[in-house]
């Protein structure tokens, strides 16, 4: 009779700024994976798990719909999907904070805050941020850049992850204040978590480590 190789574990990675630091830190637990000739699905060398690379926003879609069962991106991107997952890991690397930022120096200068525009790609967290504080807000929607929202004239805050400050200081803005800070876990569909806790709880006990 012949055993069969397990199935590896299904694993949504994000591409971006986030995905060296993953593959570093699970190279250095003997987790090593590599995407090769522009291939958006890699096995690592033990075969332990299957890795997909897919855009940071979508990746809760996938983990959501058991496509692949566990993925790692920042809480701010799970907040924003709506979906329910099981938390497995915080990881401790790409700490950042979510931030009510304006332009520097006209923090006394604005109109208070209540009824004005607040630009963000974080729109499910801005509004119910804001409306829990009972500050009625309105907010347009943008995919990226929104630094440039308050420097053009469309919209005189944004709501944005911070991480060096860099991208604010260039464009001349400042934080007015810290709304959340953002960590990075690894998570798992709930029906998938119940399926394979035992090869997913030692995986979890490797990337402890
Ligand atoms: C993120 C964020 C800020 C920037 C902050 O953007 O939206 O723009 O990083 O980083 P910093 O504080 O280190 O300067 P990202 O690079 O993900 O691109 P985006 O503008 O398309 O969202």
């Amino acid at each position: 009779m012949t055993t069969q190789a397990p199935t590896p574990l299904t694993l949504a990675l994000p591409k971006g700024r986030l995905f060296d630091q993953v593959q570093e830190h699970f190279a250095s637990r003997g987790l090593v994976f590599d995407f090769n000739d522009r291939k958006l699905t890699a096995l690592d060398t033990s075969g332990r798990l299957k890795i997909i690379l897919v855009k940071n926003a979508d990746l809760p879609t996938y983990v959501h719909h058991g496509i692949a069962g566990l993925g790692i991106c920042g809480d701010d991107v799970v907040f924003e999907s709506g979906h329910e997952f099981t938390h497995l890991l915080a990881l401790g690397f790409g700490h950042t904070r979510m931030a009510l930022a304006a332009l520097k120096g006209s923090a006394t200068t604005a109109q208070p805050l209540g009824g004005v525009t607040i630009a963000t790609k974080f729109t499910r967290f801005t509004r119910e941020y804001f409306h829990a504080l009972g500050v009625p807000v309105k907010i347009i929607r943008l995919d990226g850049s929104v630094e440039l929202a308050p420097v053009l004239g469309l919209a005189p805050y944004i709501v944005d992850l911070v991480e060096t400050g860099s991208t604010l200081k260039a464009n001349g803005l400042e934080v007015l204040e810290t709304l959340k800070e953002i960590g990075v876990n690894l998570f798992a569909n709930p029906a998938y978590y119940k399926l394979r806790y035992q090869e997913i709880g030692a995986l979890v006990d490797t990337l402890r480590k």
